[in-house]
This record gives C-alpha cells, sequence and structure tokens, in this order.
C-alpha cells in the first residue's frame, strides 16, 4: 500500500507474525517505468531488511520494457513474485491505462500479465477490483484471460473503481472468481477482526486472505488469527496471549507506535519519516475512540522526540480500540 507498506511498518509486523506461520510481504506500489531510471541505493520504497523473505513487490504498468526491465531489478533485490497492479483507480492511472484500467480491455491486461509472465521465471500473481463497473461478464472475461496468461495466483479487492475504498466490499464476487478460476484466489477487503478472517473464508472459499487498513491499527490481528487457527505465538511473546479486549487494544496500539517510531527514523530522514508517521495515523485512527485527536497532535511532531512524547502524553489515560470501524463507513 503506497506510504504504508515500507520497512519500518512490516518490521513492526512481523514481531506479531507467530513463529510458525508464513506470510507473502508486499512493498509500496512501485511505477515501471520510474523504476528503471532510479537509482535503486537512494529509492527508500525499495527498502528492505537482510532477513526480509517472501517479498512480493507490486508493479504498475502496461509496457513490454518497462515491466521486463524493472522485473529483473526487483528480481536482483530478493523478490520471491511480482504482483501486477489492476485496481488502482487514482485518475493518473485512468488517463493512462494502467491500474485499473486494464479492467476495461480484458485482452489488453492478459496481454500486460503475458508480458510479466515471459519477463523471468519468478511467479506473477494480479490484484484487481471488482471492475470499472460491476459486470460479472467482463470480469470472467478479465480473470479467465490472465489466467490464460500465465497468473499464478489473483487477489480481489471487490469494489468498483468509482466505490474507490467507500461502502463495502462485496464478498460475493470473490466467491463468484473463486468458483471460474483454478488457480488460487486471494480475498481482500474490510477483514478487520479473526471473525471477519474467518467469515471471508468460510463464505468465499478463498484459498488466502489480504488484509490491508486494519492491519495498521491492529497489527497483532495475525497473532489473533494465529491463535485461533492453532499457530504458536509470535517469537516476541511466548507464553502470552494476543491482546483481545478494548483496553489491551488500546494500549498495544500505543505500545506498537512506540516500537514503530525509531524504526522509521532509523529507516528514513527526518522529513520522510514524518511524513510517513503522519499518514499512518490518518489510515490507522479510526479504530481508536479519540483517535481523530492524534492527527491534529501529528501534526505539530518535527523530531523523534515529539513523535514519542506525544504518543506517550496521548496514551497517559486509557485507550479503547473498536472492534471495526465498519458501522461508521
Ligand atoms: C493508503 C492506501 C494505499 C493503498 N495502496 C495500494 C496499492 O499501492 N496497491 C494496491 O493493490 N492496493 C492499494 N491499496 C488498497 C488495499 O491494498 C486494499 O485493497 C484495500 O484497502 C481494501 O482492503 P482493506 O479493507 O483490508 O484495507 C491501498 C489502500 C490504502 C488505504
Amino acid at each position: 500500500m503506497v506510504g504504508l507498506s515500507h520497512l519500518a511498518f512490516r518490521e513492526s509486523v512481523k514481531r506479531y507474525l507467530p513463529e510458525d506461520a508464513k506470510v507473502i510481504w508486499p512493498t509500496e506500489m512501485l511505477s515501471s517505468f520510474k523504476l528503471p531510471n532510479q537509482k535503486l541505493n537512494d529509492a527508500s520504497f525499495l527498502l528492505k531488511g537482510e532477513y526480509e523473505e517472501n517479498m512480493v513487490p507490486q508493479i504498475l504498468g502496461n509496457e513490454e520494457e518497462p515491466i521486463r526491465k524493472s522485473i529483473k531489478i526487483l528480481k536482483d533485490w530478493g523478490a520471491v513474485g511480482i504482483d501486477i497492479n489492476m485496481g488502482c483507480p487514482v485518475k493518473k492511472a485512468l488517463k493512462h491505462n494502467y491500474g485499473v484500467s486494464l479492467m476495461g480491455d480484458p485482452g489488453y491486461a492478459a496481454e500486460v500479465t503475458s508480458m510479466a509472465v515471459k519477463a523471468s521465471d519468478l511467479p506473477v500473481s494480479v490484484k484487481f477490483r471488482a471492475g470499472i463497473q460491476k459486470d460479472e461478464s467482463v470480469l470472467i472475461d478479465f480473470v479467465r484471460g490472465i489466467e490464460s496468461a500465465g497468473a499464478k495466483w489473483v487477489t480481489l479487492h471487490p469494489r468498483t473503481s468509482a466505490q474507490k475504498r467507500r461502502g463495502r466490499s462485496d464478498w460475493s464476487q470473490i466467491e463468484f472468481i473463486k468458483q471460474k478460476l483454478s488457480i488460487p484466489v486471494i480475498g481482500n477487503g474490510d477483514v478487520q477482526t479473526k471473525d471477519c478472517f474467518k467469515k471471508m473464508r468460510e463464505e468465499t472459499g478463498c484459498d488466502q486472505v489480504m488484509i490491508g487498513r486494519a492491519l495498521t491499527a491492529r497489527p497483532w490481528l495475525l497473532w489473533q488469527i494465529g491463535e485461533e487457527l492453532g499457530f504458536k505465538p509470535p517469537k516476541d511473546f511466548q507464553g502470552k496471549e494476543a491482546p483481545s479486549t478494548r483496553q489491551e487494544e488500546g494500549e498495544a496500539f500505543k505500545e506498537h507506535l512506540l516500537f514503530m517510531i525509531p524504526l522509521l527514523f532509523k529507516h528514513y530522514d527526518e522529513v520522510e519519516a514524518l511524513k510517513k508517521f503522519r499518514f499512518y495515523l490518518r489510515i490507522s485512527h479510526p479504530w481508536l475512540e479519540f483517535g481523530h485527536q492524534l492527527i491534529r497532535l501529528a501534526a505539530k511532531c518535527f523530531s523523534e522526540e515529539d513523535c514519542f512524547s506525544m504518543v506517550e502524553n496521548f496514551f497517559s489515560g486509557p485507550q479503547r480500540m473498536s472492534k471495526t470501524t465498519l458501522g461508521a463507513q
């Protein structure tokens, strides 16, 4: 996720991953048009921890040469797979015929997939939406096309392009494509609790689940789901149980922020660290009872110390976390 899936966040989330569990790690979205011309050592969005594994970066693009060059760079960088973005709904993507625009032309979307498949031996996946409009016949052409072109798995965020991230995601679309495809389907959209995770798997039959925004507020969701599935606790939390009450989760959010702040300032310069910190709170705050105040307070932070004391002060009284924000949407 742009502005979120960076190294400091991945390191903070990893802390909550059950010891014997494995996940696929994304990067921030990378433009295949820019990547080949960038100085990789200076590219903060490509920062990766030496121990990081199972990285599947996501690229945006629609032309063979840039896609081929980007995949080569990413393979050397350590990618174990490549995801192609066919869901980005911003105006620029619509204008330049990449991101979700490709869903309007299933034949060309399959060609783009095929360009990536031919570029290397890494598995290629595609992440997309319910469509530009909700039209099941176009969706079938689209998914069958990318499957035939060699995609090894797909991820569906079932909102239309116009919905952006508003309204509710329509999980029936995940079930619909799961029935049509033989490659694995990852379901995505509005999974905020371990119960949502279970419900999505039961209702849609999806093979895996991708969690986005809720992980910024509740990174220990991986631990909570792990408990449910019988995994061991994360290494740093042996013998403990995942936070579960609203108070415990509020306390855990404080601890998580205090863990992530030094990582932001270690990996990025002060300007970028502050930008990332403020943006992080914009996405994660709705789960916290008085979280909106964090946005105003973060705007007044100009150093690592400021961020630290702001969080300490804000959480000096008990802060409770909501189970979901779905009722508020
Ligand atoms: C700030 C932000 C940036 C995002 N950037 C991307 C992106 O670069 N690529 C992508 O495929 N999805 C992106 N998404 C969408 C999420 O991956 C996900 O599909 C969507 O938020 C729905 O899932 P969720 O309800 O679990 O968050 C972004 C979402 C947010 C909030």
